[in-house]
């Protein structure tokens, strides 16, 4: 008998974090490495929120906290809800934690019962799945095609539904396909969503600012009112304000649920950072205006990329309408040889020759739900864009 809980022997460590870790191991031994596999902005972090940490710093406001948040995160949090997403909650409706991860483990764990359901449509982001099983429930899983733009029918929702069902998973835009759902394919989730009144959504809207050209994000709260005390609407700092490493995430939902998210982060993480909240009450409340000068060159890279890699023989990549992900097929390259004689079976493959041969780390599709395909973060510099795209096309050129 192990001495580990069996309840690990249901999940796998996170894919993209492991890709990282090969990459930086690779570049430890003199490796010229490109990293396309994490999943962060390479902005800083603005400087009107660091001087707000510090302040808090000083002000000795570094004890414990409320433990689902302070008052004055919870406030900036309604106001942010109301001014961009016209949804209006009270404070007792918001739940603040230590990152996105942490408000979708409270949250699942706050409910699942054995035998519970939670539809995922695939490509999914590598925790859903994981966090669903280890909270006892199960997910169900519901592949999306490359011809659909990687988005789940309203068909293929309403044939994943059961009785059992508890939970809908709703990233948008998405990692790690990029793509965002329009009102009317929202209102059309939405439509099936109204028949099945067991049925509550979880709607991680973290990649909300990352969207291009002239998109124009929803949300399903805000789209369908009548969901509205059925959905859990999650956002947080991370992405948008590059807070990757301050850990704060938040939602917003049913004050049953709240209070029963809370009730469980006190007696696990407690708090998130004291100082972390004040940053993140600055990042709210402080200019916005930033956010789509950063778009702006989030979209150029896109473009980029996405076209650099449709010039790659054997690879497919559409064009997402946000996050800072690409989600290319490389269904064209399966089958045939590299340069040192391996045949490439599956993305794994792929993406492994890929390291290999020219020293460029992306993460294998097949880690997402949908193979065969590879995610590429382009959450990295021009420069190093254009090189590892150029060496991604002479990798693609030498298959045989
Ligand atoms: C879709 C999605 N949701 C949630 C998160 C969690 O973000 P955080 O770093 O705030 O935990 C991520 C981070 O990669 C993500 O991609």
């Amino acid at each position: 008998m192990s001495f580990l809980s069996t309840s690990l022997d249901r999940i796998k460590p996170s894919a993209t974090i492991a890709v990282t870790q090969k990459a930086r191991d690779l570049a430890a031994q003199g490796r010229n490495v490109i990293g396309l596999g994490a999943g962060e902005p390479d902005f800083d972090t603005p400087d009107n929120v660091k001087e707000a940490a510090i302040a808090a710093i000083r002000r000795g406001e570094t004890k414990y906290t409320a433990v689902d948040g302070i008052p004055e995160l919870k406030s900036a949090i309604v106001a942010k809800f109301k001014r961009e997403n016209g949804l209006t909650y009270k404070a007792s409706q918001i739940h603040v934690a230590p990152g996105g991860k942490a408000v979708i483990y409270n949250a699942m764990l706050a409910t699942l019962n054995p035998g519970d359901e939670v539809v995922i449509p695939a490509p999914y982001w590598v925790s859903y799945p994981d966090i669903v099983l280890l909270g006892g429930g199960t997910p169900v899983i519901v592949p999306t095609t490359l011809a659909n733009g990687f988005k789940m029918s309203a068909e293929a929702l309403a044939r994943a539904i059961t009785p059992k069902t508890k939970w809908v998973m709703l990233n948008s835009p998405s990692n790690p396909s990029g793509a965002a759902y329009t009102r009317a394919e929202l209102k059309a989730l939405a439509a099936v969503l109204l028949d099945h009144p067991q049925v509550w959504v979880f709607a991680d809207d973290i990649y909300e600012h990352l969207i291009y050209g002239d998109f124009e994000f929803t949300t399903i709260a805000q789209v369908e009112p009548r969901l509205y005390e059925r959905v859990v609407t999650m956002n947080g700092a991370s992405k948008a304000y590059a807070m990757t490493g301050w850990r704060i995430g938040y939602c917003a939902g049913a004050e049953p649920l709240i209070k029963a998210m809370a009730k469980l982060q006190s007696q696990s993480t407690s708090m998130p950072t004291s100082i972390s909240q004040w940053a993140s009450v600055e990042a709210l409340n402080g200019p916005q205006d930033f956010l789509k000068a950063r778009a702006k060159a989030f979209e150029e890279r896109r473009d980029l990329v996405v076209s650099m890699l449709n010039q790659a023989t054997g690879l497919e990549c559409p064009k997402p309408e946000g996050a800072f992900y690409v989600y290319p097929s490389c269904a064209g390259t399966l089958g045939k040889k590299t340069a040192s004689g391996q045949v490439l079976k599956t993305d794994e493959d792929f993406v492994t020759a890929l390291l290999e041969a020219e020293g460029v780390a992306v993460v294998q599709g097949s880690a997402f739900g949908l193979a065969p395909f590879f995610r590429i973060s382009y959450a990295t510099s021009t420069e190093a864009l254009v090189e590892a795209c150029t060496r991604i096309q002479r990798f693609c050129a030498g298959l045989r």
